[in-house]
């Protein structure tokens, strides 16, 4: 008898382990395939449920697109119209879609429910976004880099500018795993969790990547070879905007900011982006942005991601 494979969970980008970087490869190769037109049917007859507890444009249009792609089918399920909504546990909700799919794609207000349905399931979990990670974002966020600077991360220097949210969390350990030098600005109350910060230390005196951390967005830009920003209110913490719009002042990416960088510093944002706010006009759609092949890469990157874990 065969042994049954292990499934695989990408709850934490760290998930990925020493697959990260053959994937980001296999991402370049998938673009180029699609770019030509040539049809990879590797996931011929799987079938992915994708729950999703909060909005999404992104990825679950890239996850559609490119399970359909990938010769697979997607099906989108709300919770407010699955017995999940009712009171249905994820538990019993893992179990039931286990017998039906070949991976569950799982949006979640909380960590916590993310690593529930997991536990449950007998099928891999990735996690589209929750409270603490978004690793499929980084997975792309790291690609496209690497696309800018031929596949090289050491001797570059990434600022991030912002909230020490979920994104910045998966940027912090991404950073760490390839050896991408990150200097973070984040306000006083709006760090990131101190357990991401140390975990990430760890796999830094392993690549090499220096992690910095600073309360003074220019302390950060200075000399960064590319600025990152996302929004100051993310997805559930909607009865907090005045405060953190408070918070978050002086924390703006606009042309003044940019200057500090190197000439030709490149723009990142994940998106949705609040113009105004978090990041000015004239940067995000000016020469030096790379925000929309960022979106665009969240499709090739997902697929590397699904080939590797449901095919
Ligand atoms: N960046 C991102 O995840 O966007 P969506 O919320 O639109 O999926
Ligand atoms: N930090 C944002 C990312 C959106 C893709 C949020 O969680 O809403």
């Amino acid at each position: 008898m065969v042994a049954k494979k292990q499934k695989r969970d990408l709850l934490s980008i760290t998930d990925l382990g020493t697959d990260l970087l053959p994937i980001i490869r296999h991402a370049g190769r998938l673009k180029a395939a699609r770019g030509r037109g040539v049809n990879r049917s590797h996931l011929r007859g799987k079938n992915v449920a994708m729950i999703f507890e909060k909005p999404s444009t992104r990825t679950r249009t890239s996850f559609e697109v490119g399970l359909h792609d990938l010769g697979a089918h997607a099906l989108y399920m709300s919770p407010k119209d699955m017995q999940l909504g009712r009171g249905e546990t994820i538990a019993d909700t893992a179990r039931v879609l286990s017998r039906f799919v070949d991976g569950i794609v799982y949006r979640a207000f909380r960590h916590q429910d993310e690593a529930e349905l997991a536990k449950w399931a007998s099928v891999p979990v990735i996690n589209a976004l929750d409270d603490r990670e978004h690793p499929c974002q980084v997975v792309a966020d790291l690609f496209t880099l690497s696309e800018r600077w031929k596949g090289k991360y050491s001797g570059h220097r990434l600022a991030w500018v912002g909230d020490g949210n979920n994104v910045h969390h998966s940027l912090i350990l991404g950073c760490a795993m390839v050896g991408l030098d990150l200097m973070s600005a984040t306000p006083n109350g709006y760090h990131p969790d101190p357990t991401i910060v140390s975990q990430a230390q760890t796999l830094a005196q392993k690549s090499g990547a220096r992690l910095d951390f600073y309360t003074e967005p220019a302390a950060a830009v200075k000399g960064a070879d590319a600025v990152y920003t996302d929004v100051w209110v993310s997805m559930g913490e909607e009865a907090e905007q005045t405060a953190r719009e408070k918070a978050f002042a002086g924390f703006q990416v606009n042309a003044g900011l940019l200057a500090l960088a190197k000439p030709g510093a490149l723009v990142m944002h994940d998106l949705p982006a609040h113009r105004g706010l978090e990041i000015t006009d004239d940067v995000i759609d000016g020469p030096q942005s790379i925000v929309w092949d960022q979106a665009e890469n969240r499709l090739h990157a997902q697929k590397a991601i699904l080939e590797e874990l449901v095919g």
